[in-house]
């Protein structure tokens, strides 16, 4: 099992941007913790950020039939990205998007949201901890599936006997 992790603009400055609203760990120190969770979980990870747009459309487009799920902040994005939005309903991936603020408290722009409708759930404003539930329930996602289709593949193998 493999899912991707995707971080938009400007959070490679997390550490040092805004810390009153993004707080003092480095985007390094989130991935680290996330990728220690992945293998203690036996999942593998891989991780991207850009602050293009046009590459993370490319990115998440190169997820299709190469990863199972996918975790996504899109930052500043996420409030006027139509491309985004469409490259994920594309690719039709479980997609938990994260957001480390709650963009939800803060201005009338970021309340705009253009990923959230097309991702399987939103994480909003438990800071960097929000990606280690963002983990939890791509994890508890992909169980579920592969949980069903074991199901539906008994139910065909019956129903050919
Ligand atoms: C953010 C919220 C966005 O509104 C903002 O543009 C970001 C970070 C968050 O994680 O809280 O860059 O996505």
């Amino acid at each position: 099992m493999k899912i991707a992790v995707i971080q938009g603009p400007n959070l490679n400055m997390l550490g040092v941007r805004e810390q009153q609203i993004y707080g003092p760990m480095k985007l390094e120190q989130i991935h680290a913790q996330m990728k220690e969770f992945a293998t203690q979980n036996n999942v593998e990870i891989e991780f991207f950020q850009s602050n293009l747009e046009g590459e993370i459309v490319d990115k998440i487009q190169e997820c299709y039939g190469e990863v199972q799920g996918m975790i996504i902040n899109a930052a500043a994005y996420t409030h006027t990205s139509i491309a985004i939005r469409d490259a994920i309903s594309a690719v039709n991936l479980p997609t938990v998007e994260v957001h480390i603020s709650n963009i939800n408290r803060r201005e009338d722009f970021r309340k705009e949201n253009m990923i959230a409708p097309v991702c399987t759930s939103s994480i909003v404003g438990f800071g960097p901890f929000g990606y280690h539930l963002a983990m939890m329930g791509m994890l508890q996602i992909l169980q579920e599936i592969q949980a069903s289709q074991q199901m539906q593949a008994q139910a065909e193998a019956t129903a050919t006997e």
